[in-house]
């Protein structure tokens, strides 16, 4: 199969890349990245040599490219990660989430119908793999902000109730309102054209290159080089996390498994409550860097809440494990662990990314080799 991954630069489409080139040495895996602030090829070093392997840099909004790129490639697949993925950003910039993860996405679909019906066996063993987030569904409530004693590894640990795949959309941010209309849109080619599409929406990743504006690795940044910790509001927002590679497994399983037209959960009944997580951050990053416990707990600063502050949310994942037999493969102590290693031992893939200077480099490298 010839299939372009989209959005593989950045922090969750590196591990399905590398996952992908690796698995599946018969295949060829194309991605398609427009190296935003969030995407880095210095991500995929250690692949990017090898012969099922491309890359090509393009805008998932420009129509011609999307079109060359399908025909030159005669695609059979289409897994769509490039998003705009940071909430906070979409409160500032509410268009370019509009315009990258809405429009993008209608671009692909559209540039993939004319590809495919154009093709003589039309869609027949083709498929668009839309991967979505749990935050179109809104938020759940905080029913027992104590957290229910005796279940072990925050196991539904703060509320009786779940995101189900039969849950309601009901988006709050920008950001979630973007997402839940590109999925929409993607339904409508599967129910208006009949394009074999798949949907799966996955909670909250950590892991190996997270862009470090998100909780884990901004916290585990500054830790190390003694910043304050914004904490938002009271820190009492539970979020359901996943190993990144965790993630990738379960998007591998539904797109060579996967039922058309179906939409799978992803996540890991690991709920924390932020301020909770926080304090294990803190523990780990002061044990590895040898400081004394409770070290850098003076950095936590709380400060405004986040507007519009999802309070919970916590993914019901019985069906990908009971259909397609995945499970979490980490423990969350471990995860942790493992991610806050690879940070600290990767001091210069955190330097140059706070800096800009991975943009400057690969701009310099590929700026001319766009496909427009
Ligand atoms: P990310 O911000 O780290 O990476 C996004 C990638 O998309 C970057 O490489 C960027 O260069 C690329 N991109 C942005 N605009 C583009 C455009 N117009 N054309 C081509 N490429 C473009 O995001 P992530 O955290 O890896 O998330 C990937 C996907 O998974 C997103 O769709 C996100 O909504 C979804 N998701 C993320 C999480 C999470 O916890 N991070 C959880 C569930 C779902
Ligand atoms: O649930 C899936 C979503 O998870 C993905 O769709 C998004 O792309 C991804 O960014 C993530 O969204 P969140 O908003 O949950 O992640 P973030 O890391 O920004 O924040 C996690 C929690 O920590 C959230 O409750 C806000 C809080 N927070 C975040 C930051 C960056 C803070 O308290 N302080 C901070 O500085």
């Amino acid at each position: 199969m010839n299939i372009i991954i989209t959005g593989g630069a950045g922090f969750i489409g590196n591990h399905v890349v590398r996952l992908f080139v690796n698995k599946y040495p018969q295949d060829t895996i194309i991605n398609v990245d427009l190296l935003t602030y969030a995407g880095n090829l210095a991500n995929l070093s250690d692949i990017e040599d090898l012969p099922n392997y491309k890359f090509i840099k393009a805008d998932i909004t420009d129509y011609e490219a999307m079109r060359r790129v399908m025909r030159d490639n005669a695609v059979d697949g289409i897994i769509n990660l490039a998003a705009e993925s940071h909430v906070d950003r979409s409160i500032k910039d509410p268009f370019v989430f509009a315009k990258t993860n809405m429009l993008g996405t209608l671009t692909l679909l559209q540039a993939a119908k004319e590809y495919w019906e154009s093709c003589p066996e039309k869609y027949t063993g083709k498929l668009f793999y839309q991967i979505s987030t749990d935050e179109v569904y809104g938020a759940l409530q905080l029913s027992n902000p104590e957290g229910i004693k005796g279940l072990g590894a925050n196991h539904c640990a703060y509320g009786p109730d779940f995101f189900l795949e039969t849950t309601k959309y009901n988006p709050h941010s920008p950001y979630s309102a973007s997402k839940a209309s590109a999925d929409h849109f993607v339904r409508s080619y599967h129910d208006t054209y009949g394009m074999p599409i798949v949907i799966s929406n996955c909670s909250n990743n950590y892991g190996p290159y997270q862009f470090p504006e998100k909780l884990i690795p901004l916290f585990i940044n500054n830790i190390r080089n003694r910043r304050p910790l914004p904490v938002y509001g009271k820190g009492e927002n539970v979020r359901d996390w996943l190993f990144v590679e965790d993630h990738a497994r379960a998007i591998d399983l539904i797109f060579h498994n996967g039922k058309v037209a179906e939409t799978y959960n992803i996540g890991g009944f690991n709920e924390w409550k932020n301020i909770d997580l926080i304090k294990v951050l803190i523990r780990t990053v002061d044990r590895l860097l040898g400081n004394p416990e409770g070290y850098s707990d003076e950095l936590i600063t709380f400060v405004s809440d986040r507007p519009g502050h999802d309070v919970r949310y916590a993914i019901d994942s019985r069906k990908i494990s009971r259909e397609l037999g995945w499970m979490p493969s980490l423990q969350f102590e471990e995860g942790i662990e493992k991610t806050v290693r690879w940070y600290l031992d990767n001091p210069q893939w955190l330097d140059n990314v706070t800096s800009g200077e991975y943009m400057r480099y690969y701009e310099s490298m590929y700026g001319n080799r766009d496909v427009r």
